[in-house]
């Protein structure tokens, strides 16, 4: 029988696209975008991964508007980065890499000292936990006419990313953010068509795609991140997420990438490993905040302890389920991984703190075929987003030097 490894380093298409191999640099907000600019360092870092031979990078967080981010250092997609943003993909293509971007909106999960509306929205009203001490305490409901306006924005965001050289668009339907919140019944308590049923809270997404679908056209590779569960009583099941990924399909989606956990209810749930509650104290700027990290503690940061593959059952579920290409993610780090992955019929995988701790993982892992990337997922990465300079393995600082 053929290696599995051979179908990972073989060439791929998607929607008229072609990635070099199955690997994909999964979409890490870096934090190298100082008031929303992408700056040498974040050109560094991924043409670093593009030299290394990854089929395809992911450039997150690419907002849809100015109040679509989740802080101010994040890009939002506009005229005014035109230039820079078409000079950082020129540099990655010439890499050999294609390049993706994680197109998404924070809605109601945000602490953006830049927030210009008079509250984040989100499909219900709430309280904001992330911009309690940023001014920004209070989440109100989208109206109908706002969720319009949503819908258009994320359609206009994606037809720029287009005409800039993205190869793909990434939405983010996962995580916690705006349009996972409409999906979350934990977090959408609408009474109208936007909320109730799976259906009802499935609409805003599949607006969004439709919109999104139609300004790129029907030959452009879309990609689509779910939370396959909240990882909360009350939230998105792996059973949901079945139907959300069916769903998906028939909304014309191309490649379904199955994550799970929200960054506001369950965070661990998608890093697994080492905590991330003494970084993020560390990093974060307010005084309150670190206070309030520490006391929400032992209910946001649950202990779940790494282990490879860690999503590839529930996964497994919507490859079976789906007819569209499915990416693998969550704790890839050995070939035997690949492997697993491969052989269970995804099409791409999307690699995260691997390639952060090894750049070169695709080089290495073609050459060795018992490869195994030492990252010990102890989180630090993670918890740098907003710290000077953004991100970089704790256990290999010079990676991206
Ligand atoms: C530093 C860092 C930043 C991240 N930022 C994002 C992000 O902007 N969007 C997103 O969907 N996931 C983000 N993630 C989650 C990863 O995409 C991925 O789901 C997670 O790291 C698990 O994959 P891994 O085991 O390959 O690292 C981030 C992860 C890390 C380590
Ligand atoms: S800091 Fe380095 S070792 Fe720790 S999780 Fe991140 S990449 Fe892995």
């Amino acid at each position: 029988m053929t290696d599995p490894l051979q179908k990972c380093f073989s060439e791929a298409k998607i929607n008229g696209l072609t990635l070099r191999n199955r690997l994909i640099k999964a979409a890490t907000f870096e934090g190298k975008c100082p008031q929303g600019i992408p700056s040498e360092a974040f050109t560094t870092f991924h043409e670093r991964i593009g030299q290394s031979g990854i089929g395809m990078t992911t450039i997150a967080y690419c907002a849809a508007e100015p109040d679509g981010r989740i802080h101010e250092d994040m890009m939002y997609m506009h005229e005014g980065i035109r230039p820079e943003l078409e000079r950082f993909i020129r540099t990655l293509h010439a890499t050999g890499a294609k390049v993706s971007g994680q197109l998404g909106h924070a809605g109601g999960f945000t602490k953006n000292r830049q927030f210009q509306g008079k509250r984040p929205l989100g499909p219900s009203k709430g309280i904001n936990a992330l911009g309690l001490t940023y001014g920004l305490p209070r989440i109100a409901a989208m109206t109908k006419e706002q969720i319009r306006e949503r819908v258009a924005i994320m359609a206009q965001a994606a037809t720029f990313m287009k005409s800039i050289g993205f190869d793909a668009v990434e939405i983010h339907f996962g995580h916690g953010y705006g349009i996972s919140q409409f999906i979350s019944p934990k977090t959408n308590k609408r009474t109208d068509e936007y909320g109730g049923s799976l259906e009802n809270r499935m609409r805003f997404g599949l607006e969004v795609l439709a919109a999104v679908r139609e300004a790129v056209g029907d030959d452009y590779p879309l990609f689509g991140k779910i939370s396959m569960t909240d990882g909360v009583a009350g939230g998105v099941t792996y059973e949901d997420s079945v139907e959300i990924a069916a769903m998906l399909e028939a909304g014309g989606l191309d490649v379904i990438i199955c994550s799970g956990g929200t960054s506001s209810m369950n965070p661990m749930l998608l890093f697994r490993g080492d905590s991330l509650v003494p970084g993020l104290v560390k990093h974060e700027k307010s005084l309150l905040m670190k206070i309030g990290i520490k006391l929400s503690a032992p209910v946001l940061f649950k202990n779940y302890p790494y282990e490879e593959t860690y999503f590839l059952e529930p996964a497994q579920r919507i490859r079976d389920r789906v007819q569209c290409g499915v990416c693998y993610i969550g704790g890839v780090c050995t070939n035997d991984s690949i492997r697993r992955v491969m052989s269970a019929g995804f099409d791409f995988i999307q690699l995260g703190r691997a390639l952060i701790f090894d750049p070169d993982f695709p080089k290495q892992a073609h050459a060795h075929p018992d490869y195994r990337n030492g990252c010990s997922h102890c989180n630090q990465c993670a918890t740098l987003i907003e710290a000077p300079g953004g991100i970089y393995c704790v256990e290999r600082p010079n990676n991206f030097a």
